[in-house]
């Protein structure tokens, strides 16, 4: 059932207020008082930020806030269970080893994350990013989501040297990407060795390029997968763990997934399970 009309919300600290906009709507959302996210976007006190058909958002606190909505949604609930806490544990241990990698000239942490659909990828790569951007570092986002991509268009893989937070409404699809390679499909099965080949060219130049780039370097990657996780889709992710020489993998929500790269990676890669937001929910907007 649809509820219309201009809502005030009082939100804790740690707490999350999570809403989806009805179906040919938007929702208007301001921030009245407090300190408030969106993803791991600063929200602007009094800004009026505007959200269209089909957006799932979640404005997350971490001192309490009060925030106003305007117009219809499909549903609109404060929840405390958040699993951010874990997800900010996990920033700072990369943010550990970029300082390390800053000290040594090094390379930064090189962290994929792994799960399947809808357990909530995307918005974890975005929220690591926008983190590490806010302290002053320059991480490399790799889009590797041929379906659903941040970056660019459906049926490319690309990579984006994140200089500044996604947008709030607009997520980072504003910032131009460095490189953007076509695959032409939208599910890395229809063409899986061309897919691995994309893959593997993406990896080598943005080597290259972090090489020649000190800040970047030591910043380090993040980098999204597709939600296939068995059978080839599985081994398209090992191929990607050894294309990109990956340190770290976080693997969302699923624990056979976890089992399974903590048994097949070399000890080197550190593989970590985290669980997923319960607000996650399909991303795909049912009519
Ligand atoms: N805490 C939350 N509360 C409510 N909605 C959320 C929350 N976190 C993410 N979402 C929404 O859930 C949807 C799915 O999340 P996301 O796209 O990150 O999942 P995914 O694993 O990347 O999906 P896919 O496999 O399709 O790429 C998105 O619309 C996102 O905006
Ligand atoms: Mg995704």
């Amino acid at each position: 059932m649809a509820e219309e009309n201009v809502k005030k919300f009082h939100l804790e600290g740690e707490c999350e207020l999570r809403f989806e906009v009805e179906s040919e709507n938007e929702v208007t959302l301001v921030l009245k008082s407090g300190m408030a996210g969106v993803f791991g976007t600063e929200l602007v006190k009094g800004i009026r930020y505007v959200f269209t058909t089909g957006s799932k958002i979640a404005v997350f606190t971490w001192q309490g806030c009060v925030i106003e909505l305007r117009g219809k949604m499909d549903i609109c609930y404060i929840a405390k269970d958040t699993p951010m806490v874990m997800y900010l544990n996990v920033h700072e241990a990369l943010e550990l080893l970029r300082r390390k990698a800053e000290l040594a000239n090094g390379r930064g942490p090189v962290t994929m994350i792994v799960g399947q659909l809808d357990v909530g990828k995307s918005t974890l790569c975005r929220l690591l990013l926008n983190y590490a951007v806010r302290m002053s570092r320059r991480p490399i986002f790799v889009d590797l989501d041929v379906g659903q991509g941040q970056i660019s268009i459906p049926g490319t893989i690309g990579a984006l040297l994140v200089q500044r937070p996604a947008a709030v409404e607009e997520g980072f699809s504003q910032q131009a990407p460095q490189l953007v390679y076509h695959f032409g499909h939208e599910s890395p099965s229809t063409n899986l060795a061309l897919y691995n080949m994309l893959v593997s060219r993406l990896a080598e130049v943005i080597s290259k390029r972090m090489q020649a780039n000190r800040r970047a370097n030591a910043s380090g990657v993040i980098i999204n997968t597709c939600g296939w996780v068995k059978g080839d889709g599985y081994k398209q992710l090992t191929h990607v763990a050894q294309a990109f020489e990956v340190d770290i993998i976080l693997v969302l929500d699923q624990e056979r997934l976890y089992h399974e790269l903590v048994h097949d990676m070399p000890t080197s890669v550190k593989v970590v399970f985290l669980q997923k937001n319960r607000g996650v929910s399909s991303s795909v907007f049912s009519v």
